[in-house]
């Protein structure tokens, strides 16, 4: 953190930086010294500085204090009289700020004791005509000795308030508490004090992580009222009804201008919904999606918050300084847009996990059940894949589950085959089907969850049903088949989830950016891969990653594979809902001439729904007596 002690010239701010500092045990500097040679010549001649005289000071000031702030910290004394400048000097750390006041009459006595400064004491009066008086840090009057304010500052830095809380101490909120008090912020932590159950957890926290600057409390009148205004609030608690009545709990002790963040998995429209009740109440919710599970949470996730612009300005800096970094550096997070983009945009995040993971499910399964391969080697074949531009996060865990060990056994041949799901999936086909975005493979995904979930009624008829395949499963010579064939499922499973983000941000005119999301999906969150950062460029200069000219050559090399798999797989008895579907999403979308025209006139038939013809132009509608005699 960088300090600045600042005032009109004559307000001591020189020596009580330089203590301050001593105490601190930081650096101190001088902004005077840091004027070009032009300024302090204007100075010392009683010529005030105009605006356009202090920018090139403020901009070595701005690029010293981000230079500072990242060593450790220091005490800056500096004039700083007008806000642009605090704000312009702000912009690049961590920096608080500690005003020093004093009377017109005061201050001149002092300067005129001061002969060997290049300031003239009639500049004063410049000063305070520009001196715009701030209503924020801290305020001290310099009436008393150098020694009592440097100890008033100390203690007033010490019970400084804190702006950021977290309301939930769970795996997530905890992990993101830790995340961002391991960058130097002081955060304030609560967690509900459920006797028997949730007792003292904010407090454990703490004190397991006493090194870090964390502020615990299970009385939420107290968190709130530790917090400096605008209060900057996430909730880290289940999504659902859990989320409105921590707000409803929240709202009466809040200020207009404070922020509430909701970073769980809600549903986009009871996030749109928060967002209008509480914008009529003068506060601002920001509904953020964030993704990377624990470690993510702990190391870096990708953070996707939408809400409004103004809100997300009050906790952009918080959150860059947490999220995971892409290729070039650049945080993974992003204004993804107004309202509930934020949280539409991580649910398709999931829809697209759901179906990379059934992908990876029924690749191992086409090995295990299909060839016969024991974990181990399938292991070693998908991580060979990897190495042909088809890594990812979720294809590295696979070769991590598939190696572990339960004594002597594989664990994964232990774990019960039922797929369990919070909902993020099926909201997404929900959203697609609303929207009338084709949608299967990711469908496919949900189903094949809820079918796992189906135990009893699939051993029961198991037991019934004997499928004997024949012929076998006939290309286990080639797994390079089955490796173009994943590649393209893959390509398509992203294909169908961005597609969904377009048209729904098309129609919310949300503006989301493709190529920003595949940026920010780059690092941090569960579907990172090598896909993803080949998307950032893609959609710069595509919307549709159908058409995308990398899209149409993978699936020029791999288009027949992927139809050999699925009717070899198919034949031998294997389900394979993903791969299969996204063979059909594929046919479908390149098919010119479909079979929609027998729907149209079955259609009609029985409903008189009319129909368009292809002789005819387009928009024209007919209708026909199916069952007259010509
Ligand atoms: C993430 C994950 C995370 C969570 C899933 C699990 O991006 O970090 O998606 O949000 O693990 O929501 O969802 P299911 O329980 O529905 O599989």
């Amino acid at each position: 953190m960088v300090i600045i002690v600042f005032g009109v010239s004559g307000c001591g701010k020189s020596t009580i930086g330089q203590l301050l500092a001593d105490q601190l045990n930081m650096p101190f500097h001088d902004a005077d010294f840091y004027h070009p040679p032009a300024n302090v010549a204007k100075m010392s001649n009683g010529e005030p500085l105009s605006d356009h005289d202090r920018i090139p000071w403020l901009e070595i000031l701005t690029s010293n204090i981000r230079d500072w702030d990242k060593d450790g910290g220091a005490v800056l004394a500096c004039s700083a009289l007008k806000e642009n400048y605090r704000a312009m000097l702000s912009s690049s750390g961590n920096v608080s700020w500690v005003y020093l006041a004093g009377s017109y009459k005061t201050i001149r006595e002092r300067l005129i004791k001061r002969r060997k400064h290049f300031m003239n004491p009639r500049l004063l009066d410049s000063q305070f005509e520009i001196l715009e008086e701030p209503d924020y840090g801290i305020r001290i009057d310099i009436d008393s000795s150098p020694h009592l304010i440097v100890k008033e500052i100390m203690d007033r830095l010490h019970q400084e308030k804190v702006q950021f809380g977290i309301i939930g101490m769970g795996v997530m909120g905890k992990n993101l508490a830790l995340n961002l008090a391991e960058k130097g912020e002081t955060v304030s932590i609560y967690n509900r004090h459920v006797a028997g159950s949730e007792e003292g957890v904010a407090q454990a926290v703490s004190d397991q992580h006493s090194e870090l600057p964390l502020q615990p409390f299970d009385d939420l009148e107290k968190f709130v009222q530790g917090l400096e205004s605008p209060r900057v609030i996430m909730l880290m608690i289940p999504a659902g009804k859990a989320v409105d009545m921590q707000i409803e709990q929240l709202e009466p002790l809040l200020s207009k201008g404070d922020v509430i963040v909701d970073g769980g998995n809600s549903f986009f429209k009871d996030s749109e919904r928060r967002a209008m009740e509480l914008k009529e109440k003068g506060l601002h919710f920001l509904p953020m999606g964030i993704s990377g599970g624990e470690e993510g949470a702990r190391k870096g996730p990708s953070l996707m918050p939408g809400g409004t612009a103004e809100g997300y300005n009050h906790l952009k800096t918080y959150l860059e300084k947490i999220a995971a970094l892409d290729k070039k550096g650049k945080a993974c997070i992003t204004h993804v847009g107004t309202g509930g983009a934020g949280h539409f945009v991580k649910m398709v995040h999931n829809s697209i996990e759901y179906a990379e993971m059934q992908l990876l499910a029924e690749i191992y399964s086409l090995m295990h059940q299909g060839w016969g391969f024991g974990p181990e080697r399938i292991a070693d074949i998908l991580e060979d894949w990897a190495g042909y531009g088809l890594n990812s996060y979720l294809l590295e865990i696979t070769v991590c589950i598939l190696r572990k060990k339960d004594g002597e056994e594989f664990l994964l041949d232990k774990i019960l085959d039922q797929a369990e799901q919070k909902g993020t999936g099926g909201w997404s086909v929900n959203v697609a089907l609303e929207y009338g975005v084709p949608y299967g493979p990711l469908a496919e995904a949900v189903m094949a969850r809820n079918i796992s979930a189906r135990k009893p009624q699939r051993e029961k008829l198991a037991k019934k049903i004997a499928f004997k395949p024949d012929p076998g499963f006939v290309f286990d010579e080639k797994p390079e088949i089955l490796r173009n064939a994943f590649a393209m499922v893959s390509l398509i499973n992203h294909t169908v989830g961005f597609d969904l983000i377009k048209t729904v941000s098309d129609e919310h005119d949300w503006g989301i950016d493709l190529s920003e999301t595949a940026r920010i999906w780059t690092n941090g969150c569960i579907i990172r891969s090598a896909l993803m950062e080949d998307l950032v460029d893609v959609f710069k200069e595509n919307s549709s990653l159908l058409e995308a000219k990398q899209s149409l050559e993978l699936f020029g090399k791999s288009q027949h594979d992927l139809a050999f798999v699925v009717t070899q797989a198919i034949e031998s008895g294997h389900a394979i809902p993903v791969i299969s579907s996204a063979l059909n999403y594929y046919l479908s979308s390149i098919t010119a001439s479909s079979s929609a025209n027998l729907i149209q006139a079955q259609r009609d038939f029985f409903g008189a729904h009319t129909y368009q013809r292809t002789d005819k132009e387009r928009g024209t509608y007919f209708h026909t007596d199916w069952q007259a005699n010509d």
